[in-house]
């Protein structure tokens, strides 16, 4: 695992796009894995100011994302079809028909099986980017999954309920379940690019970077078993677990 510590979150931002634009520049027609959440903001907003510059192009890029809430029409404000539409499809020279995030509607178990063949489709992704849940969550991959999982329904945990519903009304908006890539087909990415900042991952992300110990309790910690991971925080958060760097 290669671990990178920025000055800032915006600076981490940055660094993680600088490693999306390589991997779209260098294979034009390159998969990308994309995740939702607030920290990946930045990274797609310099990903479209790269591309109304000119210095980018994903007109040939293809996207898959990592999960969806179960329950929610693609036109909802929350679903993450919306959410990847809004911020960052919408402004880019993507092919729509070239990005896929699983359906929330319907028979979950189905959206499941299809979102497992699209991480596969035509090559797995050459990036994937991450973030990590408060409870060391890798896309809703909750505490006690396992290192085989496949795409799969997740009954949310209480604190992801929690952490969630800032972007809803109340909690009892957020939906309980998400249909979301499993542990296998994240580590079947050439490369895995994970963000985290902020004092609430200090103990998730504690588990990733100062021991040696993988356990199902905090998923992030199954990273470690890649080849090509990248971890990326800021002095902030590594001061906060100790970090020498
Ligand atoms: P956040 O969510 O980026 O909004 O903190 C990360 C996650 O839950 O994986």
């Amino acid at each position: 695992m290669t671990v990178i510590v920025t000055n800032s979150y915006d600076d981490s931002c940055l660094h993680a796009a600088r490693m999306i634009r390589e991997v779209v520049s260098a294979q034009p027609h390159a998969k990308l894995g994309l995740a939702t959440g607030g920290t990946p903001l930045p990274i797609y907003r310099q990903l479209i100011a790269w591309c109304k510059s000119g210095e980018l192009s994903f007109a040939n890029t293809r996207t898959v994302n990592l999960d969806e809430y179960v329950g929610l029409q693609g036109n909802h404000p929350q679903s993450y079809r919306y959410f990847m539409d809004e911020n960052l499809f919408n402004h880019i020279n993507i092919d729509k028909a070239n990005t896929y995030v699983a359906t929330g509607l319907g028979n979950p178990e189905e959206s499941a099986a299809q979102l497992e063949a699209k991480v596969y489709e035509g090559g797995v992704p050459a990036l994937q980017l991450l973030g990590i849940g408060a409870n060391g969550h890798i896309g809703f991959n909750e505490a006690g999954t396992t290192l085989t999982a496949k795409s799969h329904v997740e009954e949310l945990a209480a604190s992801t309920i929690e952490a969630n519903a800032r972007f809803f009304d109340t909690a009892a908006d957020v939906p309980t379940k998400a249909v979301t890539m499993g542990m296998k087909g994240i580590l079947a990415a050439e490369s895995l690019v994970l963000v985290a900042t902020g004092a609430n991952k200090k103990a998730a992300i504690s588990g990733l970077l100062m021991n040696d110990v993988v356990t199902p309790e905090n998923p992030a910690t199954f990273l470690k078993l890649h080849k090509n991971a990248t971890v990326i925080i800021d002095t902030h958060l590594a001061d906060l677990i100790g970090y020498q760097y």
